[in-house]
């Protein structure tokens, strides 16, 4: 019988964060970011140099890079906020990490949850993860929309073509749907968007039983925190 992680985190929440957390300590095998320990150590570089007051993240699913970011949210007293489309996935964030005190979660489409936060985002510093996309939904686009807004944010996409080192996995659902520079052209400036430096051999993970990682971007919507950028050696302006 094939193990499905969604059924056993349905079944035992707090057992399967639990020990998530507790294997993670033992062995080093990361729970979030997929399990990409060359993407904690970006997201690491950027949060050392920069005092978020709020960590975002759209597509919750069971809640894992959520925990994540509750427990380095918590070091400076700030708040968690996540959104999820799914009744399901919902429920069960809500089972594995609804109940941490810094954590808010949003029953919803993450458009409408980054709308609704526009006015405590734009006056802060956010680190915000987009994850929200599937074969059904591509929200990309209006959600750089709604954060372009936010001058003091640091964006960190998933799925995202790394298109000089194909080995990154990212998300293309058909010809028309590919997360890739292409899609989000003409709401980012391409020069503003930064990538792996290291190539995806560096970078070993497992992601849904394939063996590549998957590539992301990290975008700074000010110049003060491209300059924060610039200096992390793991990443590199395109
Ligand atoms: C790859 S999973 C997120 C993984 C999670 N961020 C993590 O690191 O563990 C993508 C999630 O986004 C959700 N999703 C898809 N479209 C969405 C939308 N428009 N708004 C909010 N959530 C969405 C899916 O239901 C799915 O649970």
């Amino acid at each position: 019988m094939r193990f499905d992680p969604v059924t056993f985190t349905e079944a035992c929440p707090k057992l399967t964060i639990l020990g998530r957390r507790l294997l993670a300590n033992l062995t080093g095998r990361l729970y979030y970011f997929n399990g990409q320990k060359n993407r904690v150590r970006v997201f690491h570089a950027i949060n050392e140099q920069v005092h978020f007051q709020n960590y975002v993240e759209t597509g919750t699913y069971l809640g894992m890079t959520t925990d994540f970011l509750a427990r380095t949210a918590r070091k400076r007293h700030a708040c968690v906020y996540s959104c999820e489309l799914d009744p399901r996935f919902f429920a069960i964030a809500r089972r594995t990490v609804g109940a941490l005190e810094n954590v808010h979660l949003h029953h919803g489409n993450s458009v409408t949850f980054l709308r609704s936060l526009l006015p405590q985002l734009s006056a802060a510093l956010n680190f915000v993860y987009l994850d929200a996309h599937d074969c059904e939904h591509l929200p990309l686009r209006a959600e750089l929309g709604i954060l372009k807004g936010c001058r003091n944010t640091v964006v960190m996409i998933d799925d995202f073509k790394v298109p000089f080192d194909e080995r990154f996995g990212w998300d293309k659902y058909d010809n028309e749907r590919e997360i890739c520079l292409q899609h989000i052209e003409g709401v980012v400036d391409a020069n503003d968007v930064y990538m792996p430096s290291y190539p995806a051999t560096h970078e070993a993970a497992t992601y849904r039983g394939e063996m590549s990682p998957r590539g992301y971007c990290v975008i700074a919507m000010s110049k003060d925190l491209r300059k924060i950028l610039d200096g992390v050696s793991l990443l590199r302006r395109l």
